[in-house]
């Protein structure tokens, strides 16, 4: 095993099989509705989705292929900068939002290097976990082209056109997912006017040790919805909601993946559940993936649609503030802030 640090060694039960199952299941939806004879084939599809999978991939989405390629481009060259180019731009205690390869408290490692940049510039979250403390923060990008010698590098302009397009997807996917639910289509809309959505540029370099280490563990978002766009190489794996099983994410080229994160999980009630997810390495390709996190306005407080709730089918979650739970989140995996790392079931009330 050489030198690796055995912190990126996963527990016996979470070691990844490398032979893999082919999500063939996973639905592949075209959102150009003239593709269907009404518009309602369209919102089935998607809550069949929502409802069997919490994860699907999207063709003729809107996001024209130059706006993904300069961004893919500039990952490329950014994370192909030396380590200490690369830790001119990393997040800090004060400002949790830039560069890391490392998870304070984590503690099996994810074989992995990361940039987090918000959409909104600033974005404003909570400055502390305390319910009763109003103080915010906010959270500014750290850009390379910053510095001189990286000027080429992630340029801000390809970063604000993809995070503009994807944002203009993510809320098309809201509308319909809104349908879906038998809602107003622009029900959901309202909660992401100051919101707090950020991209995260991953980069999975090869792995010597790909059967004992994983390139992020198994997990689910705790956004309203994930929009990722993951590159030929691979390595995606979904728990089949059927079966438990983990099955891969085959790369179609063009397609976006999607998946139900844990906001909208409560939103409906568990109507439609967050799935969990993790990524296999390999020992010979990197792999490079940027999931777009669509996160609503911190001063939100997520809970079960009243339309969604009957007597026969009570609230299953007490209410949240969004802004309290990321910034848990945030700052945890930066620091140790001698709180557990909360979880949407803390947030589930008994049976
Ligand atoms: C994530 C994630 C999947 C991938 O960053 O939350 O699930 O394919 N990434 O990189
Ligand atoms: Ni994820």
């Amino acid at each position: 095993m050489g030198d690796v640090d055995p912190a990126f060694i996963q527990p016996a039960q979470h070691r990844p099989k490398l032979s893999f199952t082919e999500a063939h299941g996973i639905p592949l939806i075209d959102l150009n509705s003239s593709s269907y004879a009404a518009m309602g084939d369209l919102v089935a599809e998607i809550g069949a989705a929502c409802k069997n999978w919490g994860f699907f991939q999207v063709i003729n989405h809107g996001v024209p292929p130059e706006t993904r390629r300069k961004l893919e481009e500039a990952a490329r060259r950014f994370f192909a900068q030396p380590p200490e180019e690369k830790r001119k731009v990393k997040r800090d205690e004060v400002n949790p939002q830039g560069y890391y390869d490392t998870e304070q408290t984590k503690n099996v490692r994810d074989w992995k290097e990361v940039l987090d940049l918000t959409v909104k510039n600033p974005t404003i979250l909570p400055a502390s976990l305390d319910p009763a403390d109003g103080e915010l923060l906010q959270l500014v990008n750290r850009w390379p082209e910053n510095l001189p010698e990286l000027r080429p590098l992630v340029t801000r302009e390809a970063f604000e056109e993809y995070a503009g397009e994807l944002e203009k997807l993510s809320h098309k996917l809201l509308r319909l997912i809104s349908l879906s639910l038998g809602l107003q289509e622009n029900r959901l809309s309202g909660f992401f006017n100051d919101h707090t959505s950020f991209i995260r540029l991953n980069h999975y370099p090869p792995c010597p040790i790909p059967h004992l280490a994983l390139g992020v563990g198994s997990h689910k978002d705790s956004s309203a919805l994930t929009v990722l766009a993951q590159d030929e190489v691979g390595g995606l794996e979904v728990k089949r909601k059927a079966d438990g099983e983990w099955v891969r994410v085959r790369p179609t080229p063009e397609a976006f993946i999607i998946n139900v994160g844990s906001i909208t999980q409560v939103w409906s009630n568990d109507e439609y559940k967050s799935v969990e997810h993790r990524v296999i390495v390999n020992s010979e390709k990197e792999r490079f993936s940027i999931p777009f996190f669509f996160n609503p306005d911190h001063s939100v407080m997520v809970e079960p649609l009243k339309e969604l709730v009957t007597e026969q089918s009570p609230a299953k979650y007490r209410p949240y503030n969004w802004g309290k739970f990321h910034a848990n989140r945030k700052l945890s995996n930066f620091k140790n802030l001698g709180v557990d790392n909360i979880q949407i079931d803390d947030f589930r009330l008994q049976e």
